[in-house]
């Protein structure tokens, strides 16, 4: 396009803005918009992008397509809080103006360049005669403002410049030096690359940080890459792995040679909506992941209402002494809660039982610890959003035989289905502790202090409120039943 006709990226983002004000108040009104997650005002929302701590901040950034409720070129949205719970919206931060990203702002990160907040993201060109991804960089000085830098295409082409599919750039600071790791497709191998640069502009490419057989997907979107209790850890969203999934990497890393070891890996977590999460590192060290909960493929009943998408609650990494990761909510979510609600002992057979009929809602956080001692059935669980009638609820099942932690969207209400769950291994004597967090259109559900996490998106009517333990083919006793209701934070 003429560059004299071409609108500047200032007058790109105020557009998106002024078309997002004016619809911001017709998604409102829909009663699966999330009372404390993070979406976007309204439109589209997919990756989390540039998490950071800044300035005293938690800055979010997501990709984001104003115009519709469909994906389209990606914008970057974004968001701030001091205590990761109540979040603000700010101006849109990137959008696609420039011929190097001129069909969308892809995925990225950001750092704190001593007092510069920089996002590193892929410019994405996709027209009929050219397909490129490129590495850009984009600068502000008050956390809000963005200007994209005259040195873009930081990085122009891939090493091997055999494939268009070169994205999602997540870099951080080890000594003196920046590294990056970013997606990188060769034929049917999906890779991590690793570069190095001393001021974000210049950058050396190190050489492949890790690879698969192909078993493991033909291009890794969303690399994450980061130390944690004595371990580095890759994160990776495959393509051609079948249905989707987040993956971890538990190995080792030397810098000296670039090259990552890794031993084993497992799926982040096992619910129909959950992906290309991304982490940071909080103030104290924390490892805080934030992750897309929507899924490539799967029906978005809100996007009729202007809206689609959201990101998962804010989760802390651990490593696990047998080398697994766990994944739980922070701490401060704990701030959300009010009406509290505690039931004991109670002996669950069948289903209809009425123990908790007192409670019911739509922004809930739920502990229940169940007893495998003495347990005779088959599966027990909880099902959460209710309907009076019956005929709509959203169980989460533990199936004792399999080992298995299950959630089942068959009755969740509009546009979803299917049953999905993965490994949670308990002995007799064990107790299942479930952690529950529902959110108007979400379940998010951790076992075992983080062991399992599982995250989807559910549509059911407004007053399928109710929570109803249930147990097959014998009984099971629940230890101890915490409920609270969870404050909007929007
Ligand atoms: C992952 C992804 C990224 C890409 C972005 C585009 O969901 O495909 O690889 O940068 O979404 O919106």
């Amino acid at each position: 396009m003429d560059s004299t006709l071409r609108k500047t990226h200032w007058e790109l983002i105020r557009q998106a803005d002024d078309f997002a004000a004016k619809v911001a108040g017709t998604v409102t009104e829909d009663p699966h918009r999330l009372g404390y997650h993070i979406m976007a005002p309204s439109g589209w929302i997919n990756d989390p992008n540039g998490l950071v701590y800044y300035s005293g901040e938690y800055h979010v950034f997501y990709q984001y397509h104003p115009y519709s409720s469909q994906w389209g070129p990606m914008h970057w949205g974004h968001v701030k809080s001091k205590d990761l719970v109540h979040w603000k919206h700010l101006p849109t931060a990137l959008a696609p103006s420039e011929p190097y990203d001129q069909n969308g702002c892809f995925s990225g990160s950001a750092v704190d360049d001593n007092g510069i907040l920089t996002l590193i993201y892929t410019g994405n060109v996709h027209t009929e005669s050219k397909r490129a991804q490129v590495q850009c960089i984009a600068v502000s000085i008050d956390g809000v403002n963005f200007s994209k830098s005259a040195d873009n295409p930081v990085i122009g082409e891939a090493p091997k410049a055999c494939s268009p599919d070169f994205r999602d750039p997540k870099v951080w600071r080890h000594g003196d030096s920046w590294y990056m790791v970013v997606g990188y497709r060769e034929g049917k191998i999906g890779k991590a690359l690793l570069y190095e640069s001393r001021d974000l502009r210049k950058w050396k490419y190190v050489g492949v940080l890790a690879d698969n057989d192909g078993s493991l997907g033909y291009m890794w979107e969303c690399p994450d890459f980061f130390s944690l209790d004595g371990k580095h850890i890759l994160i990776i969203s495959p393509m051609g792995v079948p249905g989707h999934k987040s993956i971890y990497l538990v190995g080792d890393f030397d810098y000296r040679t670039g090259w990552f070891d890794w031993q084993h890996y497992a799926e982040l977590d096992y619910g129909h909506d959950f992906y290309a999460p991304q982490t940071l590192a909080g103030p104290s060290g924390r490892r805080i992941l934030f992750g897309w909960m929507n899924m490539w493929g799967r029906e978005q009943p809100t996007a009729e209402k202007g809206w689609a998408g959201a990101l998962t609650i804010p989760r802390e990494l651990r490593l696990l002494p047998d080398g697994t990761l766990s994944m739980l909510p922070v701490s401060e979510l704990r701030a959300l809660r009010k009406d509290h609600v505690r039931v004991e002992n109670i002996e669950v057979s069948g289903e209809g039982n009425d123990y908790l009929a007192s409670l019911a809602g739509d922004q809930l956080e739920i502990v229940a610890v169940f007893e495998l001692a003495g347990c005779t059935a088959t599966e027990f669980g909880l099902e959460v959003r209710c309907s009076p009638e019956g005929d709509q609820g959203t169980s989460i099942i533990y199936h004792r035989r399999n080992g298995e932690l299950i959630v089942d969207l068959n009755r969740s209400g509009a546009g979803v289905g299917g049953r999905t769950g993965g490994p949670l291994k308990l002995r007799e004597k064990n107790t299942l502790k479930l952690r529950i967090f529902i959110d108007r259109s979400s379940v998010e559900v951790f076992g075992n202090e983080g062991r399992i996490a599982l995250s989807s998106r559910i549509y059911p009517n407004p007053n399928s409120n109710g929570v109803k333990p249930f147990a097959t083919n014998g009984s099971v006793r629940i230890r101890r039943f915490d409920a609270w209701k969870l404050k909007s934070i929007w």
